[in-house]
């Protein structure tokens, strides 16, 4: 039970819920949002080649899992990345800038899966204009593979606590090459407080924490039928959901006795949290925006590779006016004046994450 109400409460904030519960046996092997996860076995599963690397492309990393893309297959070789914009997070990424980091992602890992299969991908950004479609791509044989893709199956977003142990300084120094990787314990100790402040105001701030609690899919029959937004399943999950102690409504509820157990929750998993990675731009235009995804990616699949966990922790980042004073702050502490920080994101050592739910590619493709 406690483990379970630890877990049942820890999505306050925004982000999945793992629904990894140590319960065997036949309920919990029932309760498994099998058709939410099979895109992750459908992977290079294709025999064209852009159907190929797309396969591999929806499974990146982005903002609430909304996966805010959409393909148009073009002639026999080419492909248009679109952004869905009836995927957004009005509230709290209000310029969409999170949306095109999380498709940038999506790019990277499409040329990733491409080489690994022998393709090189000639990506176009905005080929219309920042507002038009955001790539062309064109696959011709003679990619290379790059080691990152080897994890692309791994790769998770760790939403846990981590253990308390170093980031080994030698590991710090590779992921420098893609982000600036804080290990200092003076400076570990202010992103903590950093991030602890920021969340709290988005999740005290009722429009923010709703915007989350809308995106909630409870159970596995919700799952199944979106899998996007924040999963919450498993079979501990769904009992203390047919118990009636787990619902939207307790949720959005700070004087419930279930919201106030998540703060501690989500409060001490944000302290056991050892070292820190942030990306950041010198502009924030969407070409900066996708650059940014594209390392976030990279640093994703590298720490994966090295038995590191990654966890984006972007309240701080995010621009609405009560998140202001924390915003101004960030700044001043992870990037040069007039810099963006594009991503900050928990660094460390935690347990093997889940696979998180996707739609099929099918439902991603559109017609020409
Ligand atoms: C731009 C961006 C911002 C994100 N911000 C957060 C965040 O603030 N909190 C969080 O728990 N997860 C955050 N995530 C992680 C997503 O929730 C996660 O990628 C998505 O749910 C899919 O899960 P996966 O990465 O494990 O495949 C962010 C991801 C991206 C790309």
């Amino acid at each position: 039970m406690a483990l379970s109400r630890r877990k049942a409460l820890a999505l306050i904030g925004g982000g999945t819920l793992l629904a990894a519960t140590g319960a065997v046996g036949g309920f919990a092997a029932t309760r498994t949002p099998n058709s939410a996860i099979r895109p992750w076995s459908l992977a290079g599963q294709y025999d064209d080649p852009r159907l190929n690397a797309l396969s591999y492309a929806l499974l990146a990393p982005n903002p609430h899992n909304l996966q805010p893309w959409q393909v148009r297959l073009e002639g026999d070789t080419g492909l248009t990345l679109i952004r869905d914009s009836t995927k957004a997070l009005p509230e709290t990424d209000p310029l969409d800038r999170q949306i095109f980091i999380g498709l940038g992602c999506f790019i990277e890992q499409m040329e990733l899966a491409a080489g690994a299969a022998g393709y090189q991908t000639e990506v176009t950004l905005f080929p219309e204009g920042p507002d038009g479609p955001v790539a062309n791509a064109e696959l011709t044989r003679g990619g290379k593979a790059d080691p990152l893709a080897a994890h692309i199956l791994m790769r998770g977003s760790c939403k846990e606590p981590y253990e308390d142990r170093t980031v080994p300084a030698a590991l710090a120094n590779q992921l420098e090459l893609l982000a600036d990787i804080h290990t200092d314990p003076a400076m570990v100790d202010k992103l903590r407080r950093l991030t602890i402040d920021a969340w709290m105001v988005e999740t005290m701030t009722p429009r923010t924490m709703q915007e989350s609690v809308d995106l909630m899919r409870m159970g596995k029959t919700e799952i199944n039928t979106n899998p996007d937004g924040i999963d919450l399943g498993g079979p501990f999950l769904e009992g203390l959901m047919v118990a009636g102690l787990l619902s939207r409504e307790a949720l959005s509820d700070p004087d419930s006795s279930g919201f106030q157990q998540g703060l501690t929750i989500y409060h001490d998993m944000l302290t056991a949290t050892p070292a820190y990675a942030v990306v950041t731009t010198n502009g924030n235009n969407r070409t900066d925006q996708i650059a940014a995804g594209r390392r976030w990616l990279r640093l994703n699949l590298a720490t994966t590779g090295m038995g590191l966990s990654l966890h984006p922790v972007s309240q701080a980042l995010q621009e609405y006016p009560e998140m202001k004073e924390h915003y101004a702050q960030a700044h001043q502490m992870l990037a040069p004046e007039g810099h963006t920080v594009q991503m900050l994101g928990r660094l460390g050592y935690g347990p093997a994450t889940q696979r998180t739910p996707r739609w099929p590619l099918e439902t991603k493709l559109i017609d020409a």
